[in-house]
This record gives C-alpha cells, structure tokens and sequence, in this order.
C-alpha cells in the first residue's frame, strides 16, 4: 500500500490528476487500446476533475480512447436532476472533455430491472477487459463506493440501502433534508473494484480520519469496507493532513518520508515525440 500524505485537499485533488493524466499518458491509448477509468462522485474528487479539465483543455490529456466506469448512482432519482451522478459527472467532467459519451458509463438507477443493470455494467465492465485504475472516495464510515458497514468484501454490482451515516452525510446535497436523500443506490461491489488493476482512493478532511485509522491500521474488516484494499497489490490512499489525525505518529512518519519516491509518480513526463530542446530539463542534482 502506498499512502500519500499531502498538506491540503488541493493539493490532493491537483496530485490525484497528475497521477490520472500519467497513468492515461503511460498507456499511450488509441484504438484498440483504450484506458478503462473508474470514477466517484462526491465533494471530495470535484477538485481532480477540474484539473483534469485544465490539462484536456491545455492540449496535455485526451480522453478520446479513455472508457469510464461510475461506482453508483442513486435508486429512483430522475436522471436529470440536479443531484443524480449522471448530472454530477456531465455538469463536472464529461461536458467538458472529448470523451464519447458511449464509453461514459453510469447506472442507471431508473432501470426497470436493476439487477439486469447491474449484470450488465460488470458484463461492460469485463468487455472493455477490466478497469486500468479505479478512483475512489471513502464515506465516514469507511465506505467504498457505496459498500456500506457490514457489505460482503466479495460483493458485485448490486443494489444497496444506504446507511444512515450516507444519508445524513449526503443531505448536504439535498437542501440538508435527509428526508430528500435517496435511499437505496445501485453501486459497484468491493470485488468489483479490487479486480481493478490499480486503485487510488482519495481521503481528505477530519471527518475521515476516524475511517482511515481503521481502514489501514487495523485488519480487514467488513465495517470498513474500504479496508478490504489492504490485500490489494497496488492500492494508494491520498490524503490531506486533517485525514491523517487519527494515525499513528510513526505511520504518518514513515509515509512522509516516502515522499521523494511518491511524487515521481506525478512528475510531467515528457513528450517522446517532441524535439530535444522542447523537452524538460532535469536538473542532474535533484532530478526536478
Ligand atoms: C460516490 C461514492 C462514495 C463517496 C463517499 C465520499 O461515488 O462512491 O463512496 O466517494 O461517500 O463522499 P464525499 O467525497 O462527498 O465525502
């Protein structure tokens, strides 16, 4: 596990889309050869989609052979309001990018038969030959995508209630009425997402700290779903300071002085195709 310990949720949100644009720019993506993206929604990825929109619309990122995966969507919420995640990723990412929005892919929690939908999305989701990199936000209660305390760790793509904790998490989006609050959900399972390649889940603010405490200093355990990516080959938990303040002082240490080798992760790579002049110069000292 590698885990990312940065000064504030911008900071957060600028290192997750440089880790995103390198991992897209790495794979050197073009037809036949697309990047499979899995994507959350929430407050705390907003800021890493705004810069991915920066870096689409300097010329640095495409996302024309990029294929998306949403974690969820809400149950019975019309697709076009305000607060549905199919609005949230249109209004915050899609509009903004050139990605065929036939490789965008949210559930729809409309669909008659939600658990054909379900099948379905895991059928896409093994079509496009499994996901290269899954993003992911964590609730208070240590949630991954919407795996609520107690949700199988070997769970799919499946229909959920949500935990009151959500709910009331949430009303921050419904005019602070929990009563607005959807609540069931259509959401990905945990092995859905542990089948991913690669996964960066992204933890900022106090009122996580609890969660991330338990999540990786204690066992796995179903109460924190999201613990589950301890026995993942590649996971990365990013973070502000504030989600660190329940951690030991020694984890916090040690990770920190993993910093150096993180952030080579981030590094601008260079354009192969561009003529020796127009490339970076390294410095031979600190290599920045
Ligand atoms: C959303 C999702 C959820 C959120 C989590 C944190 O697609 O899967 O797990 O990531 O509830 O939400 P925020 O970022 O709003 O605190």
């Amino acid at each position: 596990m590698r885990l990312v310990i940065l000064d504030t949720a911008t900071d957060v949100s600028e290192w997750a889309a440089k880790f995103v644009r390198n991992r897209i720019l790495q794979k050197k993506p073009g037809p036949g050869n697309y990047f499979v993206l899995g994507l959350p929604t929430g407050g705390t990825p907003m800021g890493m989609y705004k810069k991915l929109v920066e870096f689409h619309k300097k010329g640095e990122l495409s996302f024309k052979y990029v294929i998306t995966f949403n974690m969820d969507e809400y149950v019975g919420l019309p697709r076009d309001h305000p607060e549905s995640y199919h609005s949230y990723m249109w209004e915050n990412f899609f509009k903004h990018i050139d990605i065929d929005p036939e490789h965008a892919n949210v559930l729809d929690g409309n669909a008659k038969d939600l658990t054909k939908e379900c099948d379905e999305f895991e059928r896409k989701i093994k079509d496009a030959g499994g996901v290269d990199l899954f993003v992911g936000g964590i609730g208070p209660d240590g949630h991954i995508a919407f795996n609520e305390p107690g949700s199988s760790l070997k769970s799919r793509t499946r229909v959920k209630s949500l935990a009151k904790e959500t709910i009331v998490a949430n009303a921050r989006f419904f005019d602070n009425d929990i009563n607005k609050v959807p609540k069931m959900a259509l959401t990905v399972g945990v092995d859905t997402v542990m089948d991913a390649h690669e996964v960066m889940i992204l933890i900022t603010g106090v009122a996580k700290a609890y969660a991330l405490r338990h999540s990786i200093e204690e066992g796995v355990n179903h109460m924190f779903t999201v613990s589950a990516f301890q026995l993942h080959p590649r996971t990365i938990f990013v973070t502000d300071e504030d989600a660190t303040m329940e951690l030991k002082v020694r984890t916090v240490k040690y990770f920190k002085g993993l910093m150096d080798v993180h952030n080579k992760l981030v590094e601008q790579p260079e354009d192969p195709t561009a003529p020796p002049s127009a490339k970076r110069l390294k410095s031979p000292v600190n290599g920045k």
